[in-house]
Order: structure tokens, then C-alpha cells, then sequence
């Protein structure tokens, strides 16, 4: 398969539609975004010798500013909640000397909501935290409404991420229904661990054959022996805009859009299949699903270390099909920040897990709280 014919001519439309795209954006919505700077926190980040003993900080001679965590998530229709939650986790797991920002792409009658919960927020925590509200853009004009429905609403922005976010050279994008069950420094340091042709990481779909989805039923191509999930992946920006990401984006589209499925994740792998060594692959833990534990255990990693995002797809946070990933969400969703992490987050989360010990996931319950039992104790001492 060839995507060059036409990729060049492509590439100049997209380059110049999506300036354009971006700067209108900008000039509509620029009272939308808001930018909190750090001159505003209570804790200046220290440029130098950060020792922090309750963090377990063994450098003590650092010399540059710790590297900022961009979490970058795309909110639209009723998925407010679910997002404010998922960015609540990411507070609780980031202490306050990391520079965090969240890179929010919104429905318009949401911003406003985000921006007064995130201001308040920013208030009750110590975190260098930085956000930023963008409206949903897409590339071409004619087919803005195409890709608005390609997927559940809004999902395919982030395939346009790369030229949207122009200055940025890194991200980590979650679904809104996510959950970080760890400290966010131990998903984003696998930016140190790929190479240098690696642009995105991933985890697999599945781990089993036997419960697969693309290697039973795909009509596409797919990456891998049994496909990747999208729903939390690391994306390293500079290099997708190296290797023009969004010129591949619509010829995949075109070509395979009558044998998709789950929208932008299968464009995602059918790029990869192409060029796999681009990709690097995560464990499971990073991306946890009820598919882990519905019918067995099948993540080792998160036996071992505890899960570490977990990701309650296929509307698990919400409904009685997974009542372990609902007692998760429903500890998240009800935990006031600012308040005692171990009374009033980790002794619900436990106590809602409890009386899911019946179901196949509640068995195993520990692994939700494996990397907590650790972390918790260390920044509420
Ligand atoms: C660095 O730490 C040492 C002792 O740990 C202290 O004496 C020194 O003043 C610190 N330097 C800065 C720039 O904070
Ligand atoms: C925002 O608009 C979407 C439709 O565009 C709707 O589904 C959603 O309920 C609205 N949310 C709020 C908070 O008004
Ligand atoms: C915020 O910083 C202050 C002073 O450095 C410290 O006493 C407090 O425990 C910190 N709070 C949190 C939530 O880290
Ligand atoms: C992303 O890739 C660019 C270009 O290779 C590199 O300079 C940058 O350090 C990478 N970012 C991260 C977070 O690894
Ligand atoms: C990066 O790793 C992939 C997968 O192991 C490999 O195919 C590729 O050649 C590697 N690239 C470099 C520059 O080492």
C-alpha cells in the first residue's frame, strides 16, 4: 500500500487548512483559553537541589527544571464528570514540584466548568499545575461533521493532535474514562525508554488469543498479533510532526472506512501495522481493562506492581457490568481534594471493593490498590 501518489499534495491542504483552522480557533476562542502561570503557585519550583524527603527525591544536585507531564484528554456531550475525575486522579498522583498541565479540548458549553473547577482546584493543591481549554478543531472545513461522527463524539481530535498542538513536543493522552492509579512519572518516563524511531506507546487490545478482537474479527489490519488499544498512549508530537502523521490519517480513513469499527483506534492501528517499529508497547498495567480480569487474570504486570491506569471502557465506571471498576470510579468521583487521602480515598476504595469480592475482578481486588498502598503513605505522612 502507497500513500505517497498523493500524500505530498495532502500534506501542503492539511498544513495550510489547519493553520488556518487553528488561528481562526484561536482569534473566536481565544477568551476560552485560560493559562494559569506558575508565578501564581504557593511553591515555586526550585531550580535547583530539590530534596524533598517525603517524595523519596535522591538527586540533590539537579541542575534543570524538572520536564513538565502534559496530560491531554478530549471532553465532549456528558462526559464532564468523568473527565473532572480522571484529571482529580492526576492530581492526587503527581506531587506538587512537578510541573503539570492539562491540555483540554472541550465541547464550548464545558469550558466554563472546567475552567471554574480547575481554578479552584489549583487553589486547594500545591501542584505546579497549568491548564489549557481548547474548542474541538478539526482540519478541513467539509469534513469536520465526518470526523465529529466517525467515533463516539469528538474522539477523533486526537488524531490531529500533532499539527493542532503545534509547540508542544509531548503528551500524554487519556480517554475521559481513565483512571491513574499511580504516580504519573512511571507512565511518562517511558518517553526516556523508547527510541529514537518510536513517536507514540501503546498497549495491546489483548493478551490472550482467545478473547481478541482484531485477530477474530478486524477487516482491516491491525498492529501486532492482537491489535493495540488507544485509550491511554504517549505521544511524542515533534515526532509524529516529523513523520507527518496527518498525511496518513485520511488515506487510512478513505481507504478503510467502510471496515472500521471502533473509529480513531483503528486508524491508529492500521498506521502501525504499516510501521510497527514506530510504536513502542507498554504493559498492560498502564492500561488496565475489565478484559484483564473478566474471565481470568491475564496482566501480570499489574499482579506484580498493581494496575496503574485504569481504564473503565465499554462504560464500566457507570454501569453493574464490573461492579470492581465502578466501586474505583465511585471512590475517585466522591473523594473532596485536598482532604486525607488514606481516610477519604483509600479506606472508600477498599471498603467499595469489598463487596465485589463475587465477580471475577473484585477477586483480585488487591491490584487496584497495590500502587497506592505504596504511594499514599509517602506524600500524607
Ligand atoms: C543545596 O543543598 C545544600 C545542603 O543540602 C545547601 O547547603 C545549599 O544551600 C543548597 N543550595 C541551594 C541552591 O538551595
Ligand atoms: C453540551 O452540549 C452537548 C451537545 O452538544 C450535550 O450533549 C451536553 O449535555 C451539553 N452539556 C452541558 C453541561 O450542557
Ligand atoms: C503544600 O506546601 C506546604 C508548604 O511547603 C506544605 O506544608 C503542605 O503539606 C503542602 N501540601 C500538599 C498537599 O502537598
Ligand atoms: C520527542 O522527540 C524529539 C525528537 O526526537 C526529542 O527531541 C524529544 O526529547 C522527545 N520527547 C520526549 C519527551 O522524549
Ligand atoms: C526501535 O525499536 C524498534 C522495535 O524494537 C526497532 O524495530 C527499531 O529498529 C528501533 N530503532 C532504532 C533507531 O533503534
Amino acid at each position: 500500500m502507497s500513500f505517497s501518489s498523493n500524500a505530498n499534495v495532502l500534506f501542503l491542504c492539511i498544513v495550510v487548512s489547519s493553520a488556518l483552522f487553528y488561528y481562526l480557533g484561536l482569534s473566536l476562542f481565544s477568551s476560552t483559553i485560560a493559562k494559569v502561570s506558575h508565578s501564581h503557585l504557593k511553591n515555586e519550583i526550585p531550580n535547583h537541589n530539590i530534596s524533598f524527603n517525603k517524595n523519596e527525591i535522591k538527586s540533590t544536585h539537579r541542575s534543570e527544571t524538572i520536564s513538565e507531564i502534559a496530560v491531554a484528554v478530549v471532553a465532549c456531550g456528558d462526559r464532564l464528570d468523568e473527565t473532572l475525575t480522571m484529571l482529580k486522579s492526576a492530581l492526587i498522583f503527581t506531587e506538587w514540584w512537578q510541573p503539570l498541565r492539562f491540555i483540554i479540548f472541550s465541547d464550548e458549553n464545558l469550558t466554563s466548568s472546567f475552567k471554574e473547577k480547575l481554578t479552584e482546584w489549583k487553589s486547594l493543591t500545591n501542584n505546579s499545575l497549568e491548564f489549557e481549554l481548547h474548542p474541538i478543531t478539526f482540519p478541513q472545513k467539509g469534513k469536520a461533521e465526518e470526523w465529529r461522527k466517525l467515533f463516539k463524539p469528538c474522539a477523533s481530535q486526537r488524531l490531529f493532535l500533532p499539527g493542532i498542538l503545534s509547540k508542544t513536543d509531548s503528551i500524554l493522552y487519556v480517554d475521559t474514562d481513565t483512571l491513574f492509579l499511580s504516580p504519573l512519572k512511571n507512565i511518562w518516563n517511558h518517553f526516556s525508554a523508547m527510541n529514537t524511531s518510536q513517536m507514540a506507546a501503546l498497549a495491546f487490545e489483548h493478551e490472550d488469543p482467545n478473547t481478541g478482537w482484531y485477530n477474530r474479527f478486524a477487516h482491516h489490519p491491525f498492529y501486532g498479533p492482537y491489535g493495540v488499544n488507544s485509550g491511554v498512549m504517549l505521544m511524542n508530537l515533534t515526532r509524529m510532526r516529523e513523520f507527518h502523521w496527518e498525511d496518513y490519517v485520511i488515506p487510512v480513513y478513505k481507504e478503510f472506512k467502510l471496515k472500521i469499527t471502533w473509529g480513531d483506534q483503528d486508524i491508529i492501528n492500521i498506521i502501525f501495522h504499516y510501521y510497527p517499529h514506530k510504536l513502542y508497547i507498554y504493559p498492560c498495567r498502564f492500561n488496565y481493562r475489565s478484559d484483564h480480569c473478566m474471565y481470568m487474570s491475564v496482566c501480570s504486570s499489574a499482579e506484580k506492581e498493581g494496575v496503574a491506569v485504569l481504564h473503565g471502557s465499554r462504560g464500566t465506571f457507570h454501569s453493574e457490568k464490573q461492579p470492581a471498576f465502578r466501586a474505583v470510579y465511585r471512590a475517585f468521583e466522591e473523594y473532596q481534594l485536598g482532604t486525607d487521602l488514606i481516610q477519604h480515598l483509600l479506606k472508600p476504595i477498599k471498603a467499595y471493593l469489598e463487596e465485589t469480592v463475587h465477580t471475577h475482578c473484585g477477586q483480585i481486588h488487591s491490584i487496584f490498590t497495590k500502587a497506592m498502598d505504596k504511594y499514599l503513605p509517602q506524600i500524607t505522612s
